[in-house]
């Protein structure tokens, strides 16, 4: 590692852009001049990186030795007018805008974050899942924290190997902390002991490199760079970089080699480049639900224990939200069921007062699940609650949100900033949550066996992977019958048990984007009335995994295929009898167990929503007559 060697190996490549498969979460740069002063640069760049995240925002750059930072709680523009952003010396900076995981939007939990002495500075991006054994241990051997973050350990663990060995360089004691961590993470460091120099290194969280004469960059996105530079290299997870004013070098961790890549040249435009090349937000937060559900699965455990503990004692538990987050309710009901033995009610947060308003008491505990934690339906029927002494959980993307300040306990789901209107990563990853909060509730109640508990919690965690692989597989069918079925002007979405939950979820995606009237109910009420509504060619979706419900919903998709409905199912690979009746059908992957299945099972219906919407013309971003965060009721 001593002797780090230089190489940059020219090669000029015209493609058309990278796509970085990552969950926005919080956003990180760094810049080294030759001449001339980092901290203008990194504040326009850190306004491209807003949409990352935007509860806090911070600079550190360092001048004649000397560590300078500045950070806040609060937007950019307000910490700017505050601190004055611009104001600091130097030609070498880091910079981070951040969404709140781990630690309230606070100044102290603001990044950059530095070492007890001072000269280490770090901006991150993603989620360390070990932070708490780590810091605990550093705390043991003098440490002192400043923030809740998880990030900080890291400059921590960069003194500690300065400590164990003053002659390190700074990229060797970089090395060996990373090699510590378990999570995800993409880092830029810079230290008073080698200000000539910044250290990044990238583990899942995307990291790229941007080249320029007049200096070398780092940052979580292209947004960030393309102003500056098109020149742009990919920086893979396991591998750790060396900038300074004029070169670069990458090395893989895992055994210092020496990684050469080729350079290549951006041609997007600033707008196509916050998509990251995708041509709506939508679809970019459909593509990285994957990565999303890995981090969901970092939930800090004391958070879940806690929660669970509150449920099991509850005599009574309320599941209370709107819209998207309801049907996530809808599908916890089954999970808390069929796991835990654990009767709980879904309820629609606007009905909440007039069904439950007098009974809900002391006895009773809300669990709230809301996106942004500022639905004003949401809030009003937790403070209805409260008022009456029922104990309350909150559910929700946003720290800091009012959710957060009215539970008892929250969990923050951690899926980064979701721009589309409509509900895609941050559904899935509410279902991870609950999936692993009925889990919790299981062990705790003893209801089922540790083999069963094993295998769901297996299969939890394969769940990216089976996610990844249904887009990758099947987005090109869906777009195909989104074409087939684009003047269908009635669509019935229809499933049995806990694919209820995804059949009004996948009714929901349509009518609010695409603006197709469409019906969803349990399969088994379609005799009840809702049937008369069918006639030749009014597509019916049935959702039907191979669960306990496989016969009964075949028996309803002859009910409707007898009275001419064209039938469209979501079904397990290799299915045939089912496929056999359906005009059209999606297959997906085998062996996904009941209470986890609307997970993969909705992402054709995101899909099929988002083109239906532009097959139509419309922009599945900005739908019609709704907002992303509804704080009116
Ligand atoms: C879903 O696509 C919609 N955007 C809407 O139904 C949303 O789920 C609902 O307004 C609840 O929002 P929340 O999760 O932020 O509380």
């Amino acid at each position: 590692m001593n002797n780090w060697k230089f190489c940059l190996k020219n090669v000029l490549t015209e493609i058309r852009g990278i796509k970085v498969k990552e969950n926005s979460m919080c956003g990180i740069f760094g810049c080294i001049l030759k001449t001339g002063t980092a901290a203008p640069i990194i504040h326009q760049a850190l306004k491209r990186l807003e949409y990352r995240g935007y509860d806090s925002v911070g600079e550190a750059t360092i001048h004649e030795g000397k560590l300078f930072i500045k950070k806040d709680s609060g937007k950019i523009d307000e910490v700017h007018k505050l601190h004055n952003l611009d104001d600091m010396p130097g030609s070498i900076g880091i910079g981070h805008t951040r969404w709140a995981t781990h630690g309230a939007p606070l100044k102290e939990n603001a990044h950059p974050h530095v070492d007890c002495g001072g000269q280490i500075a770090i901006v991150h991006n993603g989620v360390i899942e070990n932070f708490s054994q780590i810091k605990l241990e550093l705390e043991n051997k003098g440490h002192t924290f400043q923030s809740k973050t998880d990030t900080e350990v890291i400059a921590h663990l960069i003194e500690e190997a300065f400590k164990k060995n003053s002659s390190l360089r700074l990229a060797d004691a970089v090395l060996e902390a990373v090699k510590r961590l378990e999570g995800s993470y993409a880092i830029a460091v810079i230290s008073t002991n080698e200000p000539d120099k910044i250290v990044c290194a990238r583990n899942e969280s995307p990291l790229i490199l941007g080249l320029a004469e007049e200096g070398l960059y780092c940052a979580s996105d292209i947004p960030a760079i393309l102003p500056i530079t098109r020149r742009i290299i990919n920086v893979d997870d396991g591998e750790l970089v060396i900038l300074t004013a004029e070169e670069f070098e990458i090395r893989k961790i895992a055994d210092l080699s020496i990684v050469t890549r080729e350079i290549k040249i951006i041609d997007w435009t600033p707008e196509m480049a916050v998509k990251q090349g995708y041509p709506h937000f939508m679809l970019k937060e459909i593509r990285e639900q994957a990565a999303c559900l890995r981090n969901t699965l970092r939930l800090q455990e004391h958070y879940l224990d806690l929660m669970s503990t509150f449920l099991d004692r509850s005599k009574e538990v309320f599941l209370v939200a709107c819209g998207t987050s309801y049907h996530a309710c809808l599908a916890a009901s089954y999970m808390f069921s069929k796991l835990a033995y654990l009767a709980t009610y879904p309820v629609i947060a606007s009905e909440f007062v007039e069904q439950h308003g007098k009974s809900v008491n002391i006895d009773s505990t809300v669990l709230a699940v809301s996106q942004s934690g500022e639905t004003a339906d949401t809030i009003a029927a937790v403070n209805a609650a409260r008022l009456r002494a029922a104990t309350i959980l909150g559910l929700t993307n946003v720290i800091g949100s009012t959710l957060t300040r009215i539970s008892r306990v929250y969990i923050c789901q951690q899926s980064g900033p979701e721009i589309g209107v409509a509900a895609t990563k941050t559904f899935t990853s509410q279902l991870s949550v609950l999936a692993q909060l009925a889990l919790r509730l299981a062990k705790k109640r003893g209801k089922i066996s540790q083999d069963e508990m094993d295998y769901i919690e297996a299969k939890l965690k394969k769940i990216p992977e089976v996610v990844d692989l249904v887009i990758n597989t099947q987005e090109e069918k869906v777009r195909l019958l989104a074409r087939k079925y684009r003047d269908a002007k009635l669509f019935f979405f229809l499933g049995r048990g806990i694919s209820t939950a995804t059949a009004y979820e996948g009714r929901l995606k349509l009518m609010e984007i695409a603006y197709v009237p469409a019906l969803a109910f349990p399969a088994g009420e379609s005799k009840h009335g809702p049937i008369s509504l069918i006639e030749k060619g009014v597509p019916a979706i049935f959702i039907c995994p191979k669960d306990d419900t496989r016969k009964a919903i075949l028996g309803n998709i002859m009910e409707m295929k007898a009275r001419g409905a064209t039938i469209i199912t979501l079904v397990e690979e290799g299915d045939n009898e089912i496929k056999s009746f359906a005009d059209d059908y999606i297959e997906l992957p085998k062996g996904i167990p009941d209470v986890l299945s609307p997970i993969p099972y909705v992402i054709p219906l995101q899909l099929f929503a988002y083109y239906m919407a532009v097959e139509k013309g419309y922009d599945p971003d900005k739908p019609r007559n709704l907002a992303k965060s509804v704080t009116v009721q």
